[in-house]
């Protein structure tokens, strides 16, 4: 891949326990949950989105993100991330011991409604304390845009309205900030544009790519993200999740295929593609729901 700059590695942010089982309709049990953390932790992922202090009449599934916290087996480098709507969910996110704390809102201002139930400006405001807070802590802060590349009630959303919400977000402090395809939408070259876009007044280090793969699309966008620069992209074991405020979308992109994807360009994750296979087997047999990963029904299938 001469032709391409590509970076020579890559952070995976694990998502499956949050993103990936927030949308299960039946409550999948804590120990299970607690299970699936420490197996990725044990796997050597830098990061994983483990919990969600939302409200728990919103999303009923993150309810117990307190126990999960208290029970996993924490490694001392391993970033556990945890979703914060406002100061209500800082506040438990702190007594949990999440040391990155994530803020999120979106492109558009009819998800925004649906998802958190306010204007993105008011997003934005509340999320000035929350901010201010875990830079005084010392947690990490990043910042998702959900929507980024389309809306299921807006429809197409444009890369200017991105571009705003990213300035929010840096003016609020954000470490990292994630670009979320929410309903899996996107089109490598939209991906493209969204990235340069951005790239003309921030640096690339700081985004990450989250990409749902409702339209099949998530590889191709990955590899179109990492043409600009990214380096840090989202996914789930197994293909788990999806968005309860988003009819229709599917998970994120699985893990398995975007560790094959990155092996194949000879890209450096320091995750075992295998391992993650063993993982995506585990938790698509203790949910009861088919491995959403082709990667991983592949090399199952070869054993
Ligand atoms: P609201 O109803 O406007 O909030 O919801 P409120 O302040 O009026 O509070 C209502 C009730 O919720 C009160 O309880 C509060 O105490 C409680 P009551 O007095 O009625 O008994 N409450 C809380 N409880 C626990 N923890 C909290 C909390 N906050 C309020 N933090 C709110 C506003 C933002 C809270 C709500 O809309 C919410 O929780 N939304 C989150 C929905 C969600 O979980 N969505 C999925 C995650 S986002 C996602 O998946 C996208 C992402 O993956 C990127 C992508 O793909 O796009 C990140
Ligand atoms: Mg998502």
């Amino acid at each position: 891949m001469k032709s391409f700059n590509l970076p020579k590695s890559v952070k995976i942010v694990e998502v499956g326990p949050r993103d990936g089982l927030q949308n299960e309709k039946d409550l999948v049990p804590l120990e299970v949950k607690v299970d699936l953390v420490n197996r990725l932790s044990k796997a050597g992922f830098q990061n994983i989105e483990a919990a969600a202090f939302v409200s728990p009449k919103w999303t009923p599934q993150m309810a117990n993100s307190e126990e999960l916290m208290d029970r996993i087996n924490r490694k001392p480098n391993t970033v556990y991330s945890a979703l914060t709507p406002n100061m209500q969910g800082y506040e438990r996110a702190v007594k949990s011991r999440a040391s990155e704390i994530v803020i999120f809102t979106a492109a558009t201002q009819a998800f925004a409604q649906k998802n958190i139930n306010c204007s993105i400006e008011e997003s934005i405001q509340r999320y000035i304390p929350v901010a201010k807070a875990a830079k005084r802590d010392g947690l990490k802060l990043r910042g998702s845009i959900s929507c980024a590349l389309g809306c299921p009630y807006q429809g197409p959303v444009s890369s200017q309205e991105v571009v705003t919400v990213v300035k929010q977000m840096i003016d609020l402090g954000c470490d990292e900030i994630d670009i979320a395809d929410t309903i899996g939408v996107g089109t490598a070259s939209q991906v493209q544009e969204v990235f340069e876009d951005i790239f003309s007044f921030a640096q690339p280090t700081m985004f990450s790519g989250h990409f749902h793969d409702t339209y099949g699309q998530s590889l191709a966008n990955i590899f179109a993200a990492l043409q600009t620069g990214v380096a840090i992209f989202h996914s789930s074991v197994a293909g788990l999740g999806g968005c309860p405020y988003a009819k229709g979308a599917t998970g994120n992109v699985a893990t398995e295929d975007v560790l094959y994807l990155l092996e194949g360009l000879g890209i450096h994750t320091g995750i075992n593609l295998q391992d993650v296979v063993d993982i995506g087997d585990f938790i698509s047999t203790a949910i009861g729901k088919p491995n959403g990963s082709r990667v991983g029904r592949a090399l199952l299938a070869k054993r």
